[in-house]
């Protein structure tokens, strides 16, 4: 008998593992993975590329304007994982900077913004069978998912994590940017009036500083089968 689908929420701090973890639930399961963050990002973009945003304001009455023709989705790449599109054009690479993600913690402070992208996420999973990160998503986004995780892990292993990440893209960075720029985005993320970064009463905490990807992926599919058997 095919076991019942569920939706599974992913939240934490950033770089902290979720992707990785999300994804490979995802993908042993044959669910749909969702980066909620890169709704964030894509909308961050818009407004740069727009001039609705810069160091110290956001155009907040122009991007609530707009808000309605900024449309984003989701497609298959070759290499087996998912790009972002911003109104039809592949944005993924785009959003990755630390100008966007910048943008987009900012961005996402605002009510409207979180309201509309919170709906079009409730959409995506209504039919059930979502794996989705982010920072809302067991509190806000689905608070009756079923299975929720929230991940941990320090500022300095995060921070390294993704500066290894940006230097083997090639893009220049210093570790101690990076480091300012993941407690700058986690002092943001957390104390923000608009669903601040919250660990649901109901989730499981994983401080994965020092566990392995393979045994995180584990120890979250035998959750799983605890929840639907
Ligand atoms: O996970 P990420 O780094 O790609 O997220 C980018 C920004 O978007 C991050 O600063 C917090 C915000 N975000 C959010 O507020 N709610 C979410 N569900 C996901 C991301």
């Amino acid at each position: 008998m095919q076991k019942k689908k569920i939706n599974i929420a992913v939240d934490g701090f950033s770089s902290c593992g979720k992707s990785t973890i999300a994804k490979g639930l995802a993908k042993e399961l044959g669910y749909t993975y969702i980066d909620s963050g890169a709704m964030y990002r894509a909308m961050a973009l818009y407004a740069i590329q727009h001039g609705l945003i810069n160091d110290s304001e956001i155009d907040e009455t122009a991007l609530q304007k707009h808000i309605s023709e900024i449309k984003i989705s989701f497609k298959n790449n070759s290499n087996g994982g998912q790009d972002t599109y911003l109104n039809g054009e592949n944005v993924e690479n785009e959003i990755r900077t630390l100008k966007v993600a910048n943008g987009a913690s900012r961005i996402s402070t605002l009510g409207f913004v979180r309201k509309a992208l919170v709906h079009q996420q409730q959409e995506m999973g209504k039919e059930k069978g979502v794996v989705m990160d982010g920072r809302d998503i067991g509190t806000v986004v689905f608070p009756d998912a079923e299975m929720k995780l929230f991940l941990t892990s320090s500022p300095e292993i995060r921070a390294q994590r993704r500066y290894q990440e940006m230097i083997l893209k090639g893009e220049g960075a210093l570790y101690e940017d990076v480091l300012a720029n993941v407690i700058e985005r986690d002092q943001r993320d957390s104390t923000r009036a608009e669903s601040p970064l919250l660990k649901a009463d109901d989730a499981i905490e994983l401080d994965n500083s020092e566990t392995g990807i393979e045994e995180q992926l584990n120890w979250a599919l035998q959750m799983f089968n605890k929840i639907t058997s």
